[in-house]
């Protein structure tokens, strides 16, 4: 989805500008553009495709404005285009905007403005904001110039409906820039004389790691070394810096071939940071952010886990645990689906939302609706003051690190282990059998240790992956937390390779999908759990029979020679097992994808981040 970057100090901006965008481009783009000011007024430079295709730019490189913004754009309203892409100006130039997000009622301010002679020359919705800026901007005669604009952006903002995050530079204001963002997200990074403004940390987090974050509708107005705070009536107010853990290096690549394999193999740190101190062996779970009472848990009547892709996968790991360990009934939901489909949540439903980037609108919408309702809401997310973060009652972190590639790993399985985490701190508050507790939080202790055993097994799955790559449908089958891990070792495969694949309960395939099972299809069967294993196997039996070639992840004792590879994973509890075998299974996807020679961390029509419904 799209990017936004920004700078104003005392650099050439344009440089820091594309290199901010270049650290953006995992996120999906089909244009770039960025626009500075200079002494002649405002100049803006933008092409369709790459961002390294703006280093060709005729004049790219005379430019010597300190102060700039940046897009790239994922297309909504418009096609690919150098039109399309942004920034966008008013039509007398004095202003240049970048925007990300989607402005709902663009039509009916592009027919007000039409009327009131504005021209447009692009197909975006984006293209009302800086003309209507203009239009606020010169009906008004107020004299200070800097509380002029700051109330025409004021009144744009109050006639869009919809979401955006806006940087907007000023041909009349050269030593200042304005941000402001409803429901997409933006930061502002503190340097020494300098401010940096993008829609993501890592883009900007070689830059510093003092960071201010934005509530919805407050403006800042930026000069070189200062930022000011307003409210949404424009009143001052103050800001704190907070600072973030990640640094500069852990959003470099540091000798991978790409993210997506750096972040398979950061698992086993992110798995530990996220468990942290919260326990150990003998402690009970403990966390800052929650403080619910017996009295409360044992009122829940329904707990609902909602996301949306790999995030919903790693609520369903969670939803077993929650009902085997609290015996409160869970349901997971799309977020997407949940929205619309009338949920039945009351002040006795607690709902729990997971989303990697604390970004994702249908997630966020979800949440509110939730609220309104009258659910409390938990938020898990894995980028502090995410949106997400703010509008839940309590925001809960995995410490993933910043996750660049598009295909998710290490936030799934820190997901999948938080979700653990707050199901045991709920049956530890609710007097839940202590042993089984103690158990299960001695095996989640094990698990990086284990983690670091799957990875060994990527020799194993790299030949397996150079036998089937050419294959056009590949099926992965498994029984209870098993099924969950072929759902998303399905998801990952089709995301990165564009190999059709389909994921099944294993006792359902007979019940349609065989039909598709002939010689030479591939099906991945995965058994972890003791009491379903040997169902699982007669169901392999039945492809086998049909001619299927079989990968088989399990961590039980099983006759291996009816199966053509099997990669053996480290014994655990079953709830935590998700977490280990979708280890070699991520591994799979990623060397698929290498043997086609694919883009492993951007694949095609995929974003990181979903801020559009
Ligand atoms: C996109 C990404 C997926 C991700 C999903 C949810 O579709 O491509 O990798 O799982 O969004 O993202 P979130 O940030 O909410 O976890």
């Amino acid at each position: 989805m799209c990017g936004i970057v920004g700078y104003i100090g005392k650099q050439k901006a344009s440089p820091i500008l594309i290199n901010g965008l270049m650290r953006l481009e995992y996120r999906g783009y089909d244009s770039a553009g960025i626009s500075t000011i200079e002494p002649e007024g405002l100049v803006v430079m933008k092409d369709k495709g790459r961002v390294k295709n703006l280093y060709d730019l005729d004049g790219i490189n005379d430019l010597k404005g300190t102060i700039g913004i940046a897009h790239t754009r994922w297309a909504t309203h418009g096609k690919p285009s150098k039109e399309n892409a942004h920034p966008h100006q008013d039509n007398s130039k004095l202003f240049s905007v970048v925007h990300n997000g989607i402005i709902e009622n663009y039509n009916e301010l592009r027919k007000f403005l039409t009327d009131k002679g504005y021209k447009f020359y692009s197909d975006t919705d984006t293209e009302v904001v800086p003309n209507l800026i203009h239009y606020y901007f010169s009906k008004d005669d107020e004299k200070d110039i800097k509380m002029r604009l700051l109330k025409a952006i004021k009144a744009t903002c109050a006639d869009l409906k919809g979401s955006f995050a806006l940087e907007i530079i000023c041909k009349d204001l050269p030593d200042n820039m304005i941000v402001v963002r409803k429901d997409s997200p933006l930061v502002i990074g503190k340097g020494d004389g300098e401010n940096y403004i993008s829609s993501d940390i890592p883009a900007i987090l070689s830059f510093t790691r003092n960071f201010y974050l934005l509530n919805d509708l407050e403006y800042v107005f930026l000069s070189r070394d200062s930022a000011e705070f307003y409210d949404k009536d424009l009143n001052k107010i103050d800001k704190q810096i907070q600072s973030i853990e990640w640094d500069a290096s852990s959003s470099e690549k540091n000798g991978y071939e790409d993210f997506m394999l750096k972040e398979i193999y950061e698992q086993p740190t992110a798995i530990r940071e996220t468990i942290g101190a919260k326990f150990n062996e003998n402690s009970k779970c403990e966390f800052d952010e929650l403080n619910f009472s017996k009295e409360y848990l044992s009122s829940v009547n329904k707990i609902y886990i909602v996301a949306c892709g790999t995030a919903m996968h790693a609520g369903l790991a969670g939803k077993n645990v929650f009902e085997k360990l609290c015996r409160i009934p869970t349901e997971v939901d799309v977020a997407s689906e949940f929205r619309y489909r009338d949920p039945l949540i009351d002040d006795k439903t607690l709902c729990i939302f997971v989303s990697q980037s604390g970004e994702t609108a249908d997630t966020i919408a979800a949440l509110k609706l939730s609220k309104e309702r009258g659910a409390k809401t938990i938020s898990i997310s894995n980028v502090i003051g995410s949106s997400i973060t703010r509008e839940a009652d309590y925001s809960m972190y995995t410490h993933a690190g910043p996750e660049i590639a598009v295909a998710s790993t290490k936030a799934h399985t820190s997901q999948i282990v938080l979700l653990i985490m707050i199901a045991i701190y709920f049956a530890e508050v609710l007097g839940k059998d202590s042993k089984e507790l103690l158990e299960l939080k001695k095996e989640l202790l094990e698990l990086p240790k284990q983690i670091e055993q799957c990875l060994t097994l990527a020799d194993t799955v790299k030949e397996f992956a150079h036998k089937i790559y050419q294959e056009k449908d590949v099926f992965f089958i498994g029984r209870g937390v098993d099924e969950v891990v072929a759902k998303e070792a399905s998801l990952k495969l089709k995301e990165i390779s564009y190999i059709h694949s389909e994921s099944y309960p294993a006792g359902e395939l007979k019940h349609g999908a065989i039909a598709l099972i002939e010689k030479g299809i591939t099906v991945v069967g995965i058994m972890t759990d003791p009491t379903l294993v040997e169902k699982t196997v007669s169901n392999l039996q039945e492809v086998i029979t049909r001619g299927a070639k079989t990968l088989i992840v399990t961590n039980q004792k099983i006759d291996k020679s009816m199966f053509d590879v099997v990669v053996e994973v480290p014994e655990t509890n079953p709830f935590l097992s998700p977490v280990l075998s979708v280890i070699p299974l991520q591994l799979l996807a990623y060397y698929i994808s290498k043997e086609k020679g694919l883009d492993v961390d951007k694949p095609r029509n995929l974003a990181k981040s979903v801020t559009v419904e």
